[in-house]
């Protein structure tokens, strides 16, 4: 069942998303956490941050990311992590600031000297974890979820793949730019949980925000499945999914809203 919530700002939604984790890990200290990137998760993992700073003991949590550009990442031995790499992101915006164990954190490794060799050993390590309890989502301009581009198929599995040029430019946008890093210079490949991983979960939570992801929610959520639009694999979701919208996110939405 798919339980959409809408909230009215980037706040409320960021303050949602991070009860619903919360409450994951109050009802299992040693849950598995599927955690995500982007610039929509940043206000999610601050109000973790501040739940930690009140109490809130992720000591027996375990994390799982979604994704790793290929090339960047963790050099191998070395603590030190690339500037626009997704584990170097993680560090900063939610992992140096609360307790969860460093052994219990899994990044894709961007740096492997075998990437294809690496998917399969983080398939195992999910799986020798016990499955992943809840998995946090963003949702792409392209309608990804991870780096799981437009033609994806929904049963897909750990591995690498070619990024799509919407991806690439909004990426460059919101991160790449900043850093004066030049478009032509960023990753073309990355290494990405699969839609069929990602369905093995047994709690979803998806968020948006903005008027500028309204179009692709309304596709992946009242759309046709299609591995044209990976988040829609959403709707065949055999556990308790939750989906938290800002207003603007959900503005083209049709049906089933719950405003808040
Ligand atoms: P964003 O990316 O949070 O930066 O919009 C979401 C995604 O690509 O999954």
């Amino acid at each position: 069942m798919i339980e959409i919530i809408i909230q009215q700002d980037y706040l409320a939604m960021s303050q949602c998303a991070a009860q619903i984790i919360a409450q994951v890990v109050i009802a299992k200290p040693s849950c598995v956490l599927g955690l995500a990137t982007g610039a929509t998760p940043i206000g999610t993992y601050q109000e973790l941050i501040r739940m930690h700073k009140q109490g809130l003991d992720l000591s027996g949590v375990r994390s799982f990311n979604l994704d790793e550009y290929l090339g960047l990442g963790l050099e191998p031995e070395k603590a030190y992590a690339d500037d626009q790499s997704y584990e170097r992101f993680m560090q900063e915006e939610f992992l140096n600031h609360v307790n969860i164990k460093k052994e219990n954190i899994f990044v894709p490794q961007g740096k492997s000297k075998d990437p294809e060799k690496f998917c399969s050993w983080y398939e195992e390590q999910i799986k020798q974890s016990g499955g992943i309890d809840l998995q946090l989502l963003g949702i792409g301009g392209d309608g990804h979820w991870a780096f799981n581009e437009p033609g994806s198929s929904l049963s897909s599995r750990t591995r690498v793949v070619k990024l799509a040029d919407q991806t690439i430019e909004d990426n460059y946008q919101s991160f790449f730019k900043k850093a004066k890093i030049e478009k032509k210079q960023m990753p073309r490949q990355a290494i990405t949980m699969g839609i069929g991983t990602i369905l093995e979960s047994r709690q979803l939570l998806m968020i948006a925000n903005g008027a500028k992801k309204a179009p692709v929610i309304a596709k992946a959520l009242e759309g046709p499945v299609s591995s044209e639009i990976t988040a829609s694999a959403i709707q065949i979701f055999k556990g308790d999914a939750k989906v938290v919208l800002d207003k603007s996110a959900a503005f083209e939405l049709k049906r089933c809203r719950i405003e808040v």
